[in-house]
């Protein structure tokens, strides 16, 4: 097999990114937009000693799953991998996938409940995030390729709200305006760097990542963007001129409209603002907050800890019926959230939250609640890479009866699920596969909710539960030791 080679093969298998996999020469050759059981005329992109990347010319024999995406930058914008497939086949894709990273990862058959969806397969997304790239073709506004840094020009996104195009034209008119630069990567130069849009119920927080806070003519674009949006909204310039690929500098400048907004969901009022990390697709969260509440199963008698809590909704919602529930959030202006909406919904007395790195204040905290109270319900919602080994290393030690686990990255959750039921160990520094382990936990529920529908991503829920026969046996594992 070359590079640039062109040939014809029968799609075989399924990728954990949702792409077609061909097994061709004694090679595995990954082929994105490719569904099993498809032949296809592809060209070979990249050949390494251990696997091979294509790019589809030609669906010879389409799928019957396979259906046309209307997107006009479908395949070109790094965002929807899925959109060519059914939708209910997108769901049987992602339950496949989870079920495939519990086997191959962890070692785990997992039963994996059929996957949760919301109300809207399109336009749901509250939250969109645009980087503006100058170019030799004048400034474009859109989505990174897949892979890449390059910006794919956009004018909508079907999966985002309908807010979406005029966002875009607003920016382009203030853009040409005042001749405003995109960024440019190489010589960091620029005016503005990223847009980012945030609805909390029908109110937009909009915010212009700059890279010098005295950037021309804002007035004039408050004024565009009160002509374009039918929505209440507030504008923020965030200053980031640093050499990353984080989107947001330190600094934060309201120039117009509320610094946050309130919302209510499953009869908790909250408020978000900026910074704070937001579900992007509030139907789909609602049932995932409602069955992460009835998994945590809280009575008079539990404590919960609410580990990765954002801006603290799921931890009010789960205080409600618990004893207390302690929240632990890395983001200042987050907990700052955590802590009023404790207040609004007169909470204060059984919710704490803590600032910090679960990292460094789960472990005491989770030892010393475990001295304190016999029911303890851990809720992990971690970022994609997961959770830090010391955070998984404290529930172990302090047996932890129920942990209930919420992740955006199936890879990295059968990982955490594989060191936690004992599948999985730390070996010299490595995480590797256990033969022979007594498990501590019981897989006692896995399943998908499509927060991300005609993507890739997918939102998972997972129950653990603790074996009790085995409670204080499980010293023997190089974890323990970290
Ligand atoms: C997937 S979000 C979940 C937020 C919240 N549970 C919710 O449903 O809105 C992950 C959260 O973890 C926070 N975070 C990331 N790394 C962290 C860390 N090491 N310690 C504590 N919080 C962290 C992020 O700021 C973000 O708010």
């Amino acid at each position: 097999m070359k590079k640039n080679e062109e040939r014809v093969g029968v799609v075989v298998g399924l990728g954990s990114n949702g792409e077609g996999i061909l097994k061709e020469d004694g090679m595995v050759v990954f082929v994105p937009f490719a569904l099993v059981g498809e032949k296809i005329r592809y060209r070979v992109l990249k050949v390494t000693s251990k696997c091979a990347y294509g790019k589809v010319l030609e669906v010879l024999t389409p799928a019957e799953i396979r259906v046309r995406a209307n997107c006009p930058v479908f395949t070109k914008c790094g965002g929807c991998n899925l959109q060519h497939v059914k939708y209910f086949n997108q769901l049987k894709i992602k339950e496949d996938i989870i079920a495939n990273c519990f086997k191959k990862i962890a070692g785990l058959s997992v039963d994996v409940k059929p996957a949760v969806k919301g109300d809207d397969e399109f336009r749901y997304r509250n939250k969109l995030q645009l980087p503006v790239q100058e170019t030799s073709n004048g400034t474009v506004i859109g989505f990174y390729a897949e892979n890449s840094h390059r910006v794919v020009q956009i004018d909508d996104c079907l999966i985002n709200a309908p807010w979406t195009a005029n966002v875009i034209k607003a920016f382009k008119t203030y853009f040409e305006e005042f001749n405003i630069k995109g960024y440019n990567e190489l010589d960091k130069s620029g005016d503005v760097r990223e847009i980012t849009v945030k609805e909390v119920k029908g109110n937009l927080i909009v915010t212009a990542v700059v890279l010098n806070e005295n950037i021309r003519g804002t007035d004039r674009l408050i004024y565009i963007l009160k002509e374009q949006l039918k929505y209440t909204f507030s504008l923020y310039l965030n200053v980031n001129n640093t050499d990353t690929n984080v989107v947001y500098g330190e600094k934060f400048i309201l120039l117009y409209g509320s610094p946050d907004y309130t919302g209510e969901m499953l009869g908790i009022k909250y408020k978000i603002g900026v910074r704070s990390f937001m579900q992007v697709n509030n139907s789909v969260c609602c049932k995932l907050y409602s069955a992460v509440r009835d998994a945590v199963d809280a009575d008079d008698d539990t404590v919960v800890i609410d580990a990765y809590s954002g801006a603290g909704l799921m931890t009010a919602l789960l205080a409600k019926n618990a004893k207390k529930a302690i929240g632990i959030e890395i983001i200042p202006e987050a907990v700052k959230c955590a802590d009023d909406l404790a207040l609004k919904n007169n909470l204060q007395n059984k919710i704490c939250n803590h600032l910090g790195k679960c990292e460094d204040i789960l472990p005491n905290l989770v030892k010393e609640e475990r001295e304190k109270n016999s029911k303890i319900c851990v809720v992990l919602d971690p970022p994609r890479k997961g959770c830090a080994i010391s955070v998984i290393k404290a529930l172990i030690d302090n047996d932890i009866d129920k942990i209930v686990y919420v992740s955006c990255l199936p890879s990295t959750l059968a990982r955490d699920v594989g060191l936690l039921v004992g599948s999985l160990d730390v070996i010299d520094g490595e995480i590797k596969k256990v033969a022979d382990y007594k498990p501590r936990y019981e897989v006692s529920l896995v399943r998908p909710y499509d927060m991300f529908a005609n993507t890739k991503h997918v939102e998972t829920l997972v129950c653990l539960t603790k074996i009790k026969d085995i409670i204080g046996e499980d010293a023997g594992s190089a974890l323990a030791d970290i």
